[in-house]
């Protein structure tokens, strides 16, 4: 049997969750991973070590496979685009991750195809800012372009003094930003959609995103809104899906304002908004992206119950090692413990919890409790 190879960019947990779903399918998986302790580099057994943005790296992966896939955006596009320039298949393509990794270009190529989005302006300097909030009000938001994940490239900002220190921290970064409102926020949603290369494509139902500081700590599903919202919520993933010309899996993540949705960002890889269905759905998105990228039949992405709720297990200070305390959190009924065997760093995602069943109050309730126990401390945020 000639087997296909997917060699995925990154070892971290998405790498470590769709290399879980590999498993059973028996498709080989190379990985390439920035260090040898990364998540998914434990657990795997054709590792390559080196930097996800060196060409040479790049290079020996995607010799020694058939597609390559990514578990990240710290990817160079330029490199990206002379492997497919040689023949080499990147699934997502170039041009989807030059969409995808950049908030600019997706406010660019997305407005420009009609979705809805908040108004944004590029900023340089805090005189920017500050002409940004006189068509716009204060508070701002002020975002970096490329690189931002769990909140790091978000600044909410105040005042003009805000500004000052926000875009004196990001020049030294040498960071490319852009200003937007802060928006009054009623909730937060995200759309999985799984496509093929010949735009086969299912859309998983819509999920509920929980954020505290800039962090996702719950993802609910279904999402809480009316059957209309959801239905557009969908309608919407199929178009971003087709205009950025996913393949694998496509992450969009919604904002509800006044009632309406807009846009607030994509991911093309595997997303922290769809880990439960790995427990949640017929088919997980983990295999759904294997499935995309392999121009497989893409499977099932229905509910298999009518709820269920996963919490972020995210580093406290507290937070040692959660394995001593495996035993206590698998007393919780239902729970599905999923430990990234990450260093437990404050702020960290290092596991997740996911429970399904009948009633949302209750499996949110044990998932909750069961991440709590194993972060070590309570897990802030609203119930
Ligand atoms: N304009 C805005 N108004 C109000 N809140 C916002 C705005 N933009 C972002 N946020 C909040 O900050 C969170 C993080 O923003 P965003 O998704 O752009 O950042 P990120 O760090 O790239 O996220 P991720 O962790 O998903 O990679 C959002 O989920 C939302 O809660
Ligand atoms: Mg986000």
């Amino acid at each position: 049997v000639t087997h296909v190879r997917v060699g995925m960019v990154g070892a971290g947990q998405l790498a470590r969750m769709t290399y879980e779903a590999a498993g059973p399918l028996a498709i080989p998986m190379r990985l390439l991973a920035a260090r040898e302790d990364d998540s998914a580099a434990k657990i795997a057994t054709d590792v390559l070590i080196g930097p996800p943005d060196a060409e040479s790296a790049l290079r020996r992966l995607a010799e020694g496979v058939d597609v390559v896939t990514f578990d990240h955006e710290l990817v160079d596009l330029g490199i990206l685009e002379r492997l497919e320039a040689d023949g080499h298949t990147l699934r997502p393509s170039a041009r989807t991750l030059g969409v995808a990794t950049d908030k600019r270009a997706q406010r660019d190529v997305l407005g420009g195809a009609g979705v809805a989005i908040a108004p944004s302006a590029d900023v340089d300097s805090a005189e920017d800012v500050r002409a940004v909030a006189s068509e716009h009000g204060w508070p701002l938001v002020v975002k970096a372009v490329r690189g931002g994940y769990d909140g790091r490239g978000v600044w909410t900002v105040g005042s003009e003094d805000d500004a000052v220190a926000v875009m004196e921290d990001a020049a030294q970064a040498g960071l490319r930003l852009f200003a937007e409102p802060l928006l009054d926020i009623e909730r937060e949603l995200a759309v999985i959609v799984a496509s093929g290369p010949s735009g086969q494509r299912v859309v998983y139902p819509p999920v509920e995103t929980i954020q505290v500081e800039g962090i996702c700590h719950e993802v609910l599903a279904p999402a809480r809104v009316s059957r209309e919202l959801a239905d557009e919520a969908v309608r919407l993933g199929e178009l971003i899906a087709r205009t950025v010309g996913s393949v694998g899996i496509l992450a969009i993540e919604l904002f509800v304002v006044d009632g309406r949705l807009l846009l607030n960002e994509l991911a093309a890889r595997p997303h922290n908004s769809g880990h439960l269905t790995i427990e949640a759905a017929v088919t997980s998105q983990f295999e759904n992206h294997l499935r995309g990228v392999l121009d497989m039949t893409l499977g099932d992405p229905s509910l298999i119950a009518p709820v269920a709720a996963m919490a972020n297990i995210i580093g406290t200070p507290d937070t040692g090692d959660p394995h001593h305390r495996l035993a206590d959190a698998l007393a919780v009924r239902g729970a599905h413990i999923h430990l990234y065997d990450k260093e437990p760093r404050p702020g960290r995602k290092i596991g997740h919890v996911t429970v399904v069943g009948g009633g949302l109050g209750d499996v949110r309730e044990r998932a909750r409790s069961a991440a709590q126990i194993l972060a070590g401390g309570p897990m802030g945020g609203p119930r």
